[in-house]
């Protein structure tokens, strides 16, 4: 995080805080915080931000470097939070790492007051469902993205730098009815797409336009 994820600086981070939009004295629940990078973004705007996490090292990290942060050591799928006692959700690309996202997203919806939001990022089902990533032609140049079993929920090893994580595969439907079932009402969906002066400086990133890895979407509690 602290190298700077070009996903989250360049493209992400900017169309989620204009989605959490003004969260001056609000109560924002982060469900999968990680090391607190978007609870320390929230709270620079005046947001009294939760942060949970399993993770007990990020948890750690997250603490040191927002002493006065609330942080939990604690799974999305069972919030140690009241019903109905935060204003905002944010579940910026953790669904993918959740292992029972519908009780997740049940658990999100819980703790919304009515009226309430939830923000959400997360991977895209084709990105998820990928084989090989790209495939290439014999002189290296990306022909198409691969994927397969695009309706079947699974785990996948994804490693890359030095960390070896679980990415979970669900089709955007599983998501979707998780969502809906869960009481709440879709007010914004979108697959952002990188500015026009980010794609000048960052070529590499119109990629996107062939393969969104992203879909961001808005939730209300009724
Ligand atoms: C891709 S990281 C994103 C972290 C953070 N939201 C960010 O954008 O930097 C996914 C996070 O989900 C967390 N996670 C894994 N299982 C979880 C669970 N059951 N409930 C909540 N978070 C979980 C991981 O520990 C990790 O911090």
């Amino acid at each position: 995080m602290e190298l700077g994820d070009p996903n989250r600086v360049l493209l992400l981070d900017e169309v989620m805080l204009g989605l959490c939009g003004e969260v001056q004295g609000k109560e924002v629940l982060d469900a999968g915080c990680g090391e607190g990078r978007f609870c320390r973004m929230l709270a620079a705007r005046g947001a009294r931000t939760t942060g949970i996490d399993p993770t007990a090292t990020l948890i750690q990290t997250a603490r040191a470097r927002q002493p006065d942060g609330i942080f939990h050591e604690a799974a999305a799928e069972a919030l140690p939070l009241a019903d109905a006692s935060m204003d905002l959700a944010v579940s910026y690309v953790a669904l993918v790492d959740i292992p029972d996202f519908r009780a997740a997203i049940r658990e999100m919806a819980r703790v919304l007051r009515p009226g309430g939001r939830m923000v959400v990022a997360n991977l895209n089902g084709f990105a998820t469902a990928t084989t090989k990533f790209w495939a290439r032609d014999e002189d290296g140049n990306k022909l198409h993205w691969t994927m397969d079993n695009y309706m079947t929920e699974r785990a996948a090893r994804a490693e890359w730098a030095d960390l070896s994580i679980i990415n979970w595969h669900r089709p955007l439907s599983a998501y979707m009815r998780a969502f809906i079932g869960a009481g709440l009402t879709l007010e914004h969906f979108d697959e952002p797409m990188p500015k026009p002066e980010v794609l000048a400086a960052h070529p590499g990133m119109q990629d996107y336009r062939r393969m969104p890895h992203f879909c961001t979407m808005v939730w209300r509690r009724p």
